[in-house]
């Protein structure tokens, strides 16, 4: 790994907002010092994922995920150590020399911005063509024929892809782009005959498709008049992957949040008029079917989403096929049906942001609603109805939803009791395991340290109150910890004061770090009153075998010399046992009268 030195990477650590830059991704609630919320790395539906601000960790109990800032958004982000760190370099406000980059390292960042770069020039150059070229005209007047206002137009970064074959290659040529960065973009295609590219985009109203942090990594294009395809989009590459992509995520995400729902719909310009009408909160994928990619990127901001799919058949269907990736995604999904409209954009534009909000309120479970529609095709016989039962049977004992289960029922026209029964029949038959039951290819052997309760609570009296206990502990026989050589390393790192976000950042062992970020993310075991003291009586704990079994060695020996009359040795060994059962008592004392520098020196010294 190319080395970013230690001192700037815990300066970035530092100057990052951790809370901050984990809030863009997840709804986080404040609880004290800290935060909650729910783990993006794991389904949960009550939060456990812990976010500490103070001592820049995050750490989830459910899944036991957990590091650093910068663990958090490469986890997230799929990015590496050194991308992630200079990402937050920036906005810290430090500067990292260049030269700490391998030359492989540099390429691949040149590489990757270049792509970006010839995304954002070619956008400028749409929308240049869009507002101020005659060819744009068309598009303007399509535009406001649609009652899309220039404001939302200009925000969306709509643009113009005019006609010819090599317009937006050679402006990008005069920007100095190579056909091939023009071509890696998506944005050219070789032609087919003969060498050279031509623009993927002509004629088309094109609409930048941004990932989730607003930049621009594909473009779709909307056929205006003519013939072809209605809508084209540039095809995938290595910073757009449609399974992946929200459109509209850019802007929804801290709507989704704050809102607490998200809207679902099927084009790109439902997003953009229900965005106008002040719905910000509105997603769409680009023209696939919902995966649990997308879903992810969702559930981690709100488990409220409301699928406002197209009244037609198709968007029917698409509709009925995402309940499965909904309740794998623990979702509880609503099908909104916009009345009178054939797609939520028409609604707005036509009858105004109240008649959706009003749509929205009318919203229905989605699984409620595929029972309907399944009821609709097999008929209501009682065979039917066992028919569609058994079909949903397995994705109601996932969802483990009662009022679920109750309306479920209801709309069957079944007994409650008739449906708990045959969902607990079918979770008693035989199945194969699912993969998310499987263990994440952690083992018994690589799980690491096994964490034993004094030392957890050693490290957590370390972690939170350190200036309370670090001088007594340095006071500490060393060998007291022989039996957790793991740990070690972490005490005497804690002890001497390095932050404690380094040190799960550089333990190699699996168990010291996972029990690192629980000790981190727990609060309040100990006042910093009582933090001493806990100290002194873990170590007595610690030390309670060692100091028994000395005893018990001493009292041995008593017998053997008094049975062997050795008396010499026997008058040694009784005043060495008297000495330690002296120690013993001390050391009681101190305790009691709370005298934990008596105390330590005690147990110090072996
Ligand atoms: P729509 O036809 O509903 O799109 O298709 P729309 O955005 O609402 O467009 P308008 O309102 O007619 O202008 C829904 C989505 O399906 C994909 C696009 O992502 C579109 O936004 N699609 C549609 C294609 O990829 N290709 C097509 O030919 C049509
Ligand atoms: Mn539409």
């Amino acid at each position: 790994m190319p080395r970013i030195p230690r001192d700037i990477v815990d300066a970035v650590r530092d100057r990052t907002d951790l809370a901050e830059v984990i809030g863009r991704h997840v709804a986080l609630s404040r609880r004290g010092k800290n935060f909650v919320g729910l783990c993006p790395f794991h389904q949960e539906k009550t939060p456990s994922f812990n976010v500490i601000p103070d001592k820049g960790i995050f750490h989830c109990f459910g899944c036991e995920t957990g590091g650093d800032v910068f663990k958090f958004l490469m986890l997230l982000e799929g990015l590496s150590f050194v991308e992630v760190v200079k990402e937050l370099a920036g906005p810290a406000g430090v500067t990292i020399e260049e030269r700490e980059m391998t030359a492989a390292e540099r390429r691949a960042m040149k590489q990757r911005a270049t792509l970006f770069d010839v995304l954002t020039a070619a956008s400028r150059f749409y929308e240049a063509e869009l507002w101020t070229r005659a060819s744009g005209a068309t598009a303007r007047a399509y535009l406001e024929r649609r009652q899309i206002e220039e404001g939302t137009s200009r925000a969306a970064g709509l643009g113009w892809a005019p006609g010819g074959w090599t317009r937006l290659i050679d402006h990008l040529h005069k920007e100095g782009f190579s056909p091939e960065q023009i071509a890696d973009s998506g944005l050219a295609r070789p032609r087919q005959s003969g060498s050279g590219f031509y623009d993927t985009l002509r004629e088309r109203l094109v609409i930048p498709i941004r990932d989730e942090r607003g930049r621009t990594i594909a473009f779709g294009g909307r056929l205006l008049e003519g013939d072809g395809p209605k809508y084209l989009n540039t095809p995938e590459t290595r910073l757009y992957q449609k399974s992946r992509v929200l459109f509209g995520l850019d802007v929804a995400r801290a709507a989704i949040a704050k809102k607490g729902r998200a809207l679902v719909v099927e084009g790109y310009f439902d997003v953009i008029s229900l965005r106008q009408a002040g719905f910000e909160e509105t997603v769409a994928t680009c023209g696939t079917a919902l995966t649990p990619d997308h879903l992810e990127k969702i559930r981690r901001l709100s488990r409220d989403v409301l699928l406002l799919l197209d009244a037609d058949e198709a968007g029917q269907n698409a509709a009925e096929r995402t309940l499965e990736a909904f309740v794998s995604a623990s979702i509880q999904p609503w099908r909104v049906t916009v009345p009178g409209a054939k797609d939520p954009d028409e609604l707005v534009r036509e009858s105004g942001a109240e008649a959706l909000e009003e749509a929205l309120n009318r919203k229905q479970p989605l699984f409620e609603w595929v029972v309907s529609r399944r009821l609709d095709r097999y008929g209501t016989s009682s065979m039917s109805r066992e028919r569609v039962l058994e079909e949903v049977l397995p994705l109601l004992a996932r969802a483990k939803d009662d009022v679920l289960t109750f309306r479920v029922s209801a709309r069957l026209g079944m007994s409650e009791a008739a449906v708990r029964k045959q969902l607990t029949e079918f979770e008693r038959r035989p199945r194969e395991p699912r993969a998310s039951e499987a263990s994440a290819g952690e083992t018994a052997e690589n799980r690491g340290w096994k964490p034993h309760v004094d030392m957890v609570h050693l490290l957590w009296l370390l972690v939170h109150h350190r200036d309370h206990v670090a001088d007594l502990l340095v006071r500490a026989d060393p060998s007291l910890f022989d039996g957790h050589a793991e740990v070690r390393p972490a005490l005497a790192r804690l002890v001497s004061g390095e932050p404690v976000a380094t040190i799960i950042d550089e333990t190699g062992d699996r168990g010291v770090k996972r029990t690192l970020l629980a000790v981190v993310a727990r609060d309040s075991l100990y006042t910093a009153e009582q933090a001493p003291r806990a100290v002194i009586e873990i170590l007595m704990r610690l030390t309670q075998p060692l100091r028994a079994a000395r005893l018990a060695k001493l009292q041995e020996d008593v017998t053997r010399f008094e049975a062997a009359g050795q008396f010499d040795e026997l008058q040694t060994t009784v005043r060495e046992k008297m000495e330690l059962q002296k120690r013993e008592k001390a050391l009681e004392r101190a305790l009691r009268e709370s005298d934990l520098d008596g105390a330590m020196s005690l147990l110090g010294t072996p």
